[in-house]
């Protein structure tokens, strides 16, 4: 099978990328990827040269970008991903979520190829109690997750008018190696081995289902071979954590791996102005996925957690190129309000 991952380049993609490469020698993968802020090469240096590996730079919302590529299905990663720079400055996230994915609908449509949308758990807003299944109302709260919503839409709009088969997948949190520094776990972590504070939104009681990025691929894979085209599949672990326990078990594992007195590191925890539109709480259902495709998550949070501290103390270069380019202005300027609340 030829894939095309678009987003590769990205935290979840490259993951992806290199999962399918170990678990289908059969597979030949082109990842084509604008390589925006978030997209980093460097993420794959270790599968570049492999001979089912393809890269291509390009913007999903060029259409010419793909023609004369073959391939037989799409796996549509590609997007602005950070709730926080949507809440900045929404355009880019209406360009490349709504009219990239379309222009990926419109490819598969004339290729007959099968469409897979990555979508999110945000989609359907926050919930007090219980979880959202597939046929839960989307109700988005952040210009990220409405432009996500709008993309799942045209999904469903094009298998319904042009039968195309096409599948999404709504998944929570992810962490794990390669997350970009700007989301919660790889911040934490990175600004506690910096010793820097640790900016906790509101009253740190909002609460995220945490997925280890690995299940998240398998889950993706799953439905990809045995998923039924026109379906949308949840994917979650069930393991939740309000943000201020989260940032505590961050801080006590990684005083451990330092050989430091954990309240020491907890002196860093900084309570700062809300985010806009913080939703409350996220929590999926995912017995579907479960049931009817036999996939369930099998990393649990205590041990994910380790072996994601683990990965951002032994790569510390990674993350040192990131935080000394651009990135580190977003960084300045989205904390100085907010530490001055
Ligand atoms: P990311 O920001 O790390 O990666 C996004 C990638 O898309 C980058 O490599 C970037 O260069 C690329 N990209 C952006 N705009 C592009 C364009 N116009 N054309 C081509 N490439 C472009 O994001 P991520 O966390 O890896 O998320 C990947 C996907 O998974 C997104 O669709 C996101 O909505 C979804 N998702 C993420 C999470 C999560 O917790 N991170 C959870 C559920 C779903
Ligand atoms: P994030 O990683 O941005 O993911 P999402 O907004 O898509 O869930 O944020 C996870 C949670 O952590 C969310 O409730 C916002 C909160 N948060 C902080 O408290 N401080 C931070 O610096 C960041 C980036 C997020």
């Amino acid at each position: 099978m030829r894939l095309l991952v678009t987003g590769g380049a990205g935290f979840i993609g490259a993951n992806y990328i290199r999962y399918v490469l170990s678990a289908h020698p059969e597979h030949h993968i082109i990842n084509l990827d604008k390589i925006t802020y978030s997209g980093n090469l460097e993420n794959l240096k270790d599968i570049e040269e492999h001979p089912n590996y393809t890269f291509i730079r390009a913007d999903i919302c060029d259409r010419k970008s793909l023609e004369g590529v073959e391939f037989d299905a799409i796996v549509n990663f590609a997007a602005e991903s950070h709730v926080d720079r949507s809440i900045l400055d929404a355009s880019p996230f209406l360009q490349t979520n709504i009219i990239g994915t379309h222009n990926l609908l419109e490819i598969a449509r004339q290729r007959d190829c099968i469409f897979l949308h990555v979508s999110t758990d945000e989609v359907y807003g926050s919930i007090e109690k219980g979880s959202f299944n597939e046929k839960s109302p989307l109700m988005p709260n952040s210009p990220y997750a409405a432009s996500k919503a709008s993309s799942d839409m045209l999904v469903r709009a094009y298998v319904e008018t042009h039968n195309i088969r096409a599948m999404i997948t709504r998944c929570s949190n992810n962490y794990g190696p390669y997350q970009f520094p700007e989301k919660l776990i790889p911040l934490v972590i990175i600004n506690a081995l910096n010793k820097k504070l640790i900016p906790v939104y509101g009253d740190g009681m909002n609460v995220r289902e945490w997925i280890y990025v690995e299940d998240h691929c398998k889950a993706i894979n799953t439905v990809l071979h045995k998923g039924t085209h026109g379906e949308i599949y949840n994917i979650g672990s069930g393991d939740e954590q309000a943000n201020i326990d989260l940032v505590k078990l961050l801080l006590v594992k990684i005083a451990e791996r330092l050989g430091l007195k954990e309240n020491g590191l907890a002196r860093l925890i900084n309570f700062v102005k809300d985010r806009q539109g913080h939703d409350r709480r996220y929590a999926i259902d995912s017995s579907k996925i479960e049931q009817q495709l036999g996939w369930k998550s099998e990393v649990r949070f205590d041990e994910g957690i380790s072996r994601t501290v683990d990965w951002y103390i032994s790569n510390k270069q990674w993350w040192q190129r990131i935080m000394s380019g651009e990135y580190i202005q977003y960084y300045n300027v989205q904390y100085a309000e907010r530490l001055n609340k």
